[in-house]
């Protein structure tokens, strides 16, 4: 029967083709299938040599044999090639494309702000020094020269917490000493001079980043917690004027040489004679304003040493505060104080 034999070669390449142009895995296996299984039609060609006369048998047997070893080859073969597409990944590989990194976190504008402020007051020997946030009245107002009934009180209220559960009006009216320990959330980092003043004898030069709160309610202007950077300076001879030069060197550090800088008289129960700093430059010029207020400052007030142990005949200083906020502002065009604290990422990866 030469038509068996005649058959097995045009079979064997239909297989070939068919193993070739399939897709993936699962194809494969069906085709596998199709050929090799139980029904397949190789196996069906296999299947009719017991129905070829036997002289005929080994010949055919063994192209058989040999074709269907080399089905099995190109299948192992295919097999191999496909696997290793199926690893490949899906979309196509853009080299092109950015790679991908890990963001990086950056430091706060207020921290930034803050951070060149220390540096240009270091540059000029002042040193970093901290305080309590939680503060008690006695460094908060009544060593700073203001008293239980000090007006200057109502325009810097805050938040208290007394262990005792005593109202804020009860420690207030009692007008004693127990009263002055209450404490509250320092409203303004002046605390810190006092605490420095009496943890050291006398010359002073030192500046004091810090948040302080008020119970101030939050508008584009105010917020009720926000940071305040203190400076006091203790020497013997020191005058008004070092404080301006001062001033005015940080200042033009910090917003640039055009800076003008001027002193305002003012009140604060610490400091006498006491100013108010108004700063100008290009920026405000463009917000339509002439001056705009940033700081208070002043020579230390004698009762302010009286209370610290510092002798007022000897000793001279002086003493600003001035808020970071208000500097960022002018700093970055920044027209709403409540941006710093949202924690809003578009608006702090513009720092
Ligand atoms: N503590 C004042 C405030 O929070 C700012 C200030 C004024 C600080 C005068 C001073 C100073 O050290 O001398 O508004």
């Amino acid at each position: 029967m030469a038509g068996l034999i005649d058959q097995i070669e045009p079979l064997k390449q239909t297989a070939l083709a068919e193993l070739k142009s399939t897709a993936d895995l699962a194809a494969l296996e069906q085709t596998k299938g199709a050929w090799l299984g139980a029904n397949g039609k190789f196996t069906a060609l296999m299947k009719q040599l017991g129905t070829l006369p036997k002289e005929e048998k080994p010949a055919a047997g063994k192209l058989i044999n040999i074709t269907k070893i080399a089905l099995e080859a190109a299948l192992a073969e295919r097999r191999t090639e496909l696997e290793l597409k199926a690893a490949l990944p899906k979309e196509p590989t853009d080299f092109t494309l950015p790679g991908r990194r890990r963001a990086l976190g950056k430091l706060h504008p207020l921290t930034q702000v803050t951070e060149d402020i220390v540096r240009s007051f270091r540059k000029i020997g002042f040193v970093v020094a901290d305080g309590p946030e939680i503060e008690d009245e006695y460094h908060c107002f009544d060593a700073l020269n203001t008293p239980a009934d000090h007006p200057a009180r109502d325009t810097q209220d805050t938040f208290y917490l007394n262990a005792l559960g005593a109202s804020r009006s009860e420690s207030h009216s009692a007008g004693e000493t127990p009263a002055a320990r209450s404490l509250l959330l320092r409203t303004h980092t002046s605390s810190v001079q006092i605490r420095v003043m009496k943890s050291q004898p006398p010359p002073v030069r030192i500046i004091v980043p810090g948040r302080v709160y008020r119970r101030d309610n939050a508008d584009a202007t105010h917020n009720p917690t926000f940071q305040q950077i203190e400076g006091l300076y203790v020497d013997k001879g020191v005058t008004v004027g070092d404080l301006k030069g001062t001033v005015e060197f940080v200042f033009k550090e910090l917003l640039g040489r055009d800076v003008k800088i001027r002193f305002r008289p003012h009140y604060f129960s610490y400091t006498e004679p006491s100013f108010e700093i108004d700063f100008s430059n290009a920026l405000v010029k463009k917000l339509g304003k002439d001056w705009l207020e940033i700081a208070g400052c002043g020579m230390v007030h004698p009762q302010v040493f009286e209370n610290v142990g510092y002798d007022p005949e000897v000793w001279t200083g002086w003493a600003f505060g001035f808020g970071i906020e208000r500097i960022a502002m002018i700093r970055y065009g920044i027209n709403d104080i409540r941006l710093f604290y949202e924690n809003d990422v578009r608006f702090l990866r513009q720092f």
